[in-house]
């Protein structure tokens, strides 16, 4: 009903002729995991998250962690067993075949670009934070998309094409550069803790949840606890990064665990403490919308010093995210092109770099023009949407080749598989219906457009389509 499903066993004998030395240890996965994290998500969408939740966003960052911890688990199994490029659309290929896998290569071109967008945007909000304080002020036409009275976020859409030139240049990030970057986002996110936690005052918690606990329209807008989690998930995506590193652990089954859970564990411990101290510092409502809160909460505590240093850091790290992010966008593409589902000519590579330069000059200038234009809680909710469609997908990839498939050996078993695999359904479809109405028809709308391509060009030249006619 589905489609053709790929086979486990073709896809080894493909990637055995590629085997990555075993290299990693735990503590690099944990920095890998943390590297790709930790973003825009803490830095920029814990004001947005306070204004939809009040104080209780400090709720909703632990269960957008929890929900995430069981998606983790199910990816880092799935990662081990089909280690493959293309993540969760491969492992659907797999499981559910080539219409479901279609449905989910499609929602993760939309996260992964998006994702970008969205973090070019938080990066444009502080760098432009930090330029005023230093005195430099550009033309506000300049600096916002039409939806705030402006042209164009210019700053957004350069680093988007600035990471693009990167990534057709051939560049990686370095596991040592990662380390860097993970010390400066850690290092400030640590110093604005530790500057903001003494100013608490336990009034600014009252009333902790002044919008209640589920999603509701209040004024036109989405609030309470589910819609702030749904909106601060995207502070824990991008731990692929991590489930698909499995090849190259050392020891596998200790260290994915370790890696996964540590760096998800980490980072929910490290975004509540951000998040107690900038609601305790200040009244939630301050942080609503500011393009840059941690700053804001700083200068507000006459820390004008620590701001400029806290969104430094920002300025300097975030980039990395975009880079992480938009290489997982062109790889994905390329899968579903060379599995002809989408145009062959576009997954073409280099012969100098290495690097798929039509799908990234394509997603790149799409990336720029989206963080161009608009706000970054709309760019940031569809992303998310096309995120959880994926992370269900994975949960149920999950479940459905531990029953089929069961004496295939894993490298990483995930505990529970039923219990992780229903959780994560359940708690992702929780977060997908918190999303705004409007977030969700666009949603619906990407994959009518998607589907609409499916059945019009990719089914007919689908590759594996082909090889079951032949055979
Ligand atoms: N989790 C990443 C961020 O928050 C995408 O920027």
């Amino acid at each position: 009903m589905f489609g053709p499903r790929k086979s486990i066993e073709k896809l080894a004998q493909r990637d055995s002729r590629h085997s990555l030395s075993k290299t990693l240890s735990w503590p690099h996965l944990i920095a890998l995991g943390v590297g790709a994290i930790v973003g825009t998500g803490i830095y920029t969408l814990t004001g947005v998250g306070a204004e939809r939740a009040g104080p209780a966003v400090i709720l909703a960052f632990a269960i957008a962690g929890a929900v995430c911890a069981c998606a983790a688990l199910a990816y880092a199994e799935m990662a081990t067993l089909i280690p493959a490029a293309g993540s969760a659309y491969t492992f659907s290929y797999v499981a559910m075949g080539e219409g479901i896998a279609w449905i989910v290569g499609w929602s993760l071109i939309l996260e992964y670009s998006l994702a970008c967008s969205t973090v070019a945007v938080g990066w444009s909000g502080y760098l432009v934070g930090w330029m005023q304080s230093a005195g430099l002020d550009l033309p506000q036409a300049l600096l916002v998309g039409p939806h705030g009275g402006g042209i164009i976020n210019l700053p957004a859409v350069l680093v988007a094409l600035g990471v693009m030139g990167m990534l057709i240049a051939g560049t990686r990030e370095s596991a040592t550069l990662n380390i860097v970057l993970v010390i400066i986002k850690l290092a400030a996110l640590s110093v604005f803790v530790i500057i903001a936690l003494p100013a608490f005052q336990a009034d600014n918690l009252q009333p902790f949840m002044p919008y209640g606990f589920g999603s509701t329209e209040v004024d036109g807008q989405k609030r309470g606890v589910m819609a702030a989690a749904a909106i601060v998930f995207f502070a824990f995506y991008g731990f692929d990064a991590v489930a698909t590193s499995a090849e190259e652990a050392k020891n596998p089954k200790r260290d994915l665990t370790i890696g996964i859970i540590g760096s998800m564990a980490a980072c929910t411990v490290i975004y509540m403490a951000v998040a107690i101290a900038a609601i305790g510092a200040t009244p939630f409502q301050l942080l609503a919308n500011s393009p840059e809160p941690l700053a804001l909460v700083l200068r507000s505590l006459d820390q004008p010093l620590a701001a400029y240093l806290v969104a430094l850091a920002a300025i300097v790290a975030l980039p990395s995210v975009i880079l992480v992010m938009m290489y997982g966008q062109s790889r994905v593409f390329f899968v579903m092109a060379r599995d002809g589902l989408l145009p062959r000519s576009l997954a073409t590579i280099s012969p100098r770099t290495g690097a798929p330069t039509r799908i990234t000059l394509m997603t790149g200038v799409s990336i720029a023009v989206i963080a161009g234009i608009f706000r970054l809680d709309e760019i940031a909710e569809l992303a998310n949407a096309g995120t959880l469609v994926a992370f269900m997908a994975v949960g149920a990839c999950l479940m459905i080749l531990r029953r089929r498939s069961p004496e295939i050996p894993r490298l990483f078993r995930c505990p529970q598989p039923y219990l992780v695999g229903i959780m994560t359904i359940l708690g992702c479809a929780y977060l997908l219906f918190s999303l705004p109405d409007s977030t969700l028809v666009r949603f619906a709308a990407w994959n009518g457009i998607g589907l609409l391509a499916y059945f019009l060009y990719g089914r007919g030249r689908s590759v594996e389509r082909q090889d079951a006619a032949a055979a």
